[in-house]
């Protein structure tokens, strides 16, 4: 039969989008302590990189955890479910050719590693935002360590839940001595060539 719909004839793939859009699509994982500095890190490099032409999506909590994932809280089953679908949306995103700023505690490798899993390895970069338990406590930026402390909070990250730093993050970076410019620049700096549409 003839074809009628030869518009149809090719679906439009990653390599389409990536190259409207001149980049390469990434998601760039930053794991961390509650108040390391993550969202802030990122955050600032969304505007860096915006400035600098790039097209991205953010994922955090706060566009996360109040959405599509209101029905989880913080047992390791959730978090595990929170990651698997945080993963599955960037891999959408990824598609669509977007750079993707993923900013979740994601606390043990197991967790991490079912993101890189179903991101794909060569996706998946991991930015290990490094603070002490001690700093992330002191600056206790929304109360939620006081509270964890004082037991209102049950299975909180770092206090009576596990983290696991990772060992072969891509890039760490300390926020204990690093300032969020420092912290920013150093990251931009670092993933420009992995995004960089040659
Ligand atoms: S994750 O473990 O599933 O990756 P996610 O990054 O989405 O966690 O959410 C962590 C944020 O939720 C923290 O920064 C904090 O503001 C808040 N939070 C509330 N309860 C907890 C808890 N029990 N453990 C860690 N963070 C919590």
């Amino acid at each position: 039969m003839e074809n009628i719909h030869p518009i149809f004839d090719r679906i439009l793939d990653r390599n389409d989008k990536q190259g409207f859009l001149n980049q390469k699509s990434k998601v760039l994982w930053f794991t961390g302590l509650s108040g390391s500095g993550k969202s802030t890190i990122a955050a600032y490099l969304e505007r860096k990189m915006f400035d600098a032409g790039y097209f991205i999506q953010l994922l955090d909590g706060d566009n996360i955890r109040s959405g599509i994932n209101n029905n989880l809280g913080f047992s390791l089953e959730d978090r595990q479910e929170n990651v698997r679908r945080i993963a599955e949306i960037s891999k959408l995103f990824l598609n669509a050719g977007v750079i993707c700023l993923n900013s979740f505690v994601s606390p043990t490798k197991e967790i991490r590693q079912m993101a890189k899993d179903i991101i794909g390895p060569e996706d998946f970069l991991e930015i290990y935002i490094e603070a002490s338990l001690e700093l992330c406590e002191e600056r206790d930026v929304k109360g939620l360590y006081k509270k964890a402390r004082a037991g209102e909070i049950k299975g909180f990250t770092g206090i009576d839940s596990p983290y696991e730093a990772p060992e072969n993050p891509f890039l760490t970076i300390n926020t204990g001595k690093h300032s969020v410019e420092e912290s920013g620049e150093m990251l931009f700096q670092s993933i420009l060539k992995h995004v960089q549409n040659k």
